[in-house]
């Protein structure tokens, strides 16, 4: 018999109208490395009379994510729920996150399972849970950056993710290894955290400056207008870091072919482009980018051997 785990996770949830409330959540242990069980119960937060709070994942600037349990069809699910005392703005953003996860479906991008809702004096919505995890961890793990032939597979799942965020009007706006989550052994990809998403109709404050500034496009950083070539940009380093094993150092970085001879020219060719810090110098689209990448597979590297 396993040991159960005895300490049971004490977090703050906290509201505009209820100001403070302690609640000691629920942890549970894996069975068969799938299904949640709950082995302590102290006070239980059941959201929407379905998802039972168990154990947080991250607390982060917009949120807190947790590990829930659907009590419907008792599977794990993972739960987003919003800061306590959101301003307008933020607030909009997690209900805009909730509604676009639910509605989009690929198999490159997190689902979303519901709008958002408000129940226990929480702001909160369930989504699928895809994998404890992300490219970040990946790469803490392979300093000196993935192969191409494990990397470039992940970038054209990545490819696929965002073409259909574009091809909906989306900008995701906030790219980065935290935001990737790894499943099925490193070798599926999906995109999570639509927090800072923008529809391209969408009017906004153009002086907001939002996403993470290491993986932002200069036109971004600068308050400028932000499109779909501003993600690809992302995209471009990213892929950079995944091969290069760290991102580019300043804004005249090294060349990844000094860095790591078995990137072939047209890998390379494929970072600059994507790099570009002009929007309309980049790849004028996902598809573009995909297909180069994809072409870019097929050329031999020339230090390596094959055997
Ligand atoms: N659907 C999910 N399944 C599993 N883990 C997730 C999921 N969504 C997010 N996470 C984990 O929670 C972390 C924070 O979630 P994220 O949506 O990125 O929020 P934040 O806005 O705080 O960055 C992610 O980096 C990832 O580790
Ligand atoms: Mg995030």
């Amino acid at each position: 018999m396993q040991q159960v785990q005895k300490q049971p996770t004490l977090i703050r949830v906290m509201n505009d109208q209820i100001p403070r409330i302690q609640v000691q959540v629920d942890r549970f242990r894996e069975v068969n490395g799938t299904k949640p069980v709950i082995v302590e119960h102290r006070e239980t937060i059941i959201l929407s009379e379905r998802y039972r709070l168990c154990e947080q994942i991250k607390s982060g600037g917009q949120g807190s994510v947790y590990f829930a349990l659907d009590l419907r069809f008792h599977e794990r699910v993972v739960v987003k729920i919003a800061h306590h005392i959101m301003d307008a703005i933020a607030n909009s953003r997690f209900v805009k996150e909730a509604a676009t996860l639910a509605l989009l479906s690929h198999p490159n991008l997190v689902k979303g399972f519901g709008f958002a809702t408000f129940d226990n004096g929480i702001l909160f919505f369930p989504m699928e849970y895809a994998s404890k995890r992300t490219l970040w961890t990946y790469l803490q793990e392979h300093k000196d950056g993935a192969i191409p032939e494990i990397g470039i597979p992940l970038l054209l799942q990545l490819c696929d993710g965002l073409s259909e965020l574009h091809r909906n009007g989306i900008i995701h706006r906030d790219l980065k290894p935290s935001n990737l989550l790894l499943t099925q052994n490193d070798t599926k990809l999906k995109i999570t955290d639509f927090g800072l998403l923008r529809y391209l109709v969408e009017v906004e404050d153009p002086i907001a400056i939002v996403g993470t500034r290491d993986y932002m496009a200069p036109e971004q950083s600068a308050g400028s207008d932000v499109t779909s070539s501003s993600d690809i940009y992302s995209f471009g380093m990213i892929m950079y870091q995944l091969l290069c094993g760290h991102p580019p150092s300043s804004q005249y970085f090294e060349r990844p072919r000094t860095i790591r001879s078995d990137i072939s020219r047209k890998t390379e060719e494929v970072i600059m482009h994507a790099l570009a810090k002009l929007p309309e110098a980049r790849f004028q689209d996902v598809e573009q980018l995909k297909s180069a990448l994809e072409s870019s597979i097929l050329e031999r590297p020339r230090f390596r051997y094959w055997g």
